[in-house]
């Protein structure tokens, strides 16, 4: 079945703890930290994580789009994160697999993130090693964008690889999912949908999550 991963980029940071239990039947909780150098906008950084621990149970899938994030990821894994994904841009190759291996020494899941414009064969070298690839369908840094419905190909490309070679490894979309696009994404072969907007949005939440799951 499909998993819903609504972002709190879409939230009254003011009211997080009540727009976090509006979610509450979701999967997992998507938490975008941004560092105004890797993307040109600013979010939340290790102590909201914390915080946010402390209120809820649910999983929290913690995308790193910061420069370097091998400096932090233990950080966020220490305040609380289950999955920590990081950008294959972001870092250098043997710095990435430092993350991945990083996370998972502290007992959680690590996974890697690929831009619109990076092509799905810089997932590769990562592959084995990861829990989670997230393909971004828009450009990072900003929520209610337009999904990018060229970026399937990269979906069913990265999806046939996870078969091939039977890993356990969850595949992920970002960006302008809604009721239209969801479909799109789960038939290229995603698993795991991030949704800001389209949950936050909606008069009906929990509604709109099971909407999703189609
Ligand atoms: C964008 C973030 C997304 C964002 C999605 O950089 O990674 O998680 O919150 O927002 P929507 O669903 O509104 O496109
Ligand atoms: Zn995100």
């Amino acid at each position: 079945m499909l998993k819903i991963a609504p972002s709190i980029l879409a939230a009254d940071f003011a009211n997080l703890e009540r727009d976090i239990r509006r979610v509450a039947e979701a999967d997992y909780l998507h938490v975008d930290v941004m560092d105004g150098l890797f993307v040109p906008n600013i979010s939340l950084g290790i102590p909201v994580v914390q915080s946010i621990r402390a209120v809820t149970g649910m999983a929290l899938d913690v995308h790193l789009m910061i420069d370097r994030p091998v400096r932090y990821v233990e950080a966020f894994c220490r305040a609380g994160a289950d999955i920590v994904t990081v950008h294959v841009e972001a870092d250098s190759r043997e710095n990435t697999l430092r993350c991945l291996e990083l996370v998972h020494s502290l007992g959680k899941r690590a996974g890697v993130v690929l831009k619109p414009g990076t092509p799905a064969q810089e997932a590769l070298p990562f592959l084995a090693r990861c829990d989670m690839v997230l393909v971004m369908t828009v450009e990072p840094g900003f929520g209610g964008q337009s999904f990018m419905e060229d970026m399937m190909p990269k979906v069913r490309q990265v999806r046939a690889w996870i078969e091939e070679r039977g890993l356990d490894c969850e595949l992920e979309v970002d960006g302008g999912i809604g009721p239209d696009t969801a479909p799109i994404a789960a038939a290229a072969g995603a698993n795991v949908l991030v949704a800001g907007s389209a949950v936050y949005r909606a008069a009906d939440i929990p509604g709109r999550i099971r909407e999703l799951r189609g």
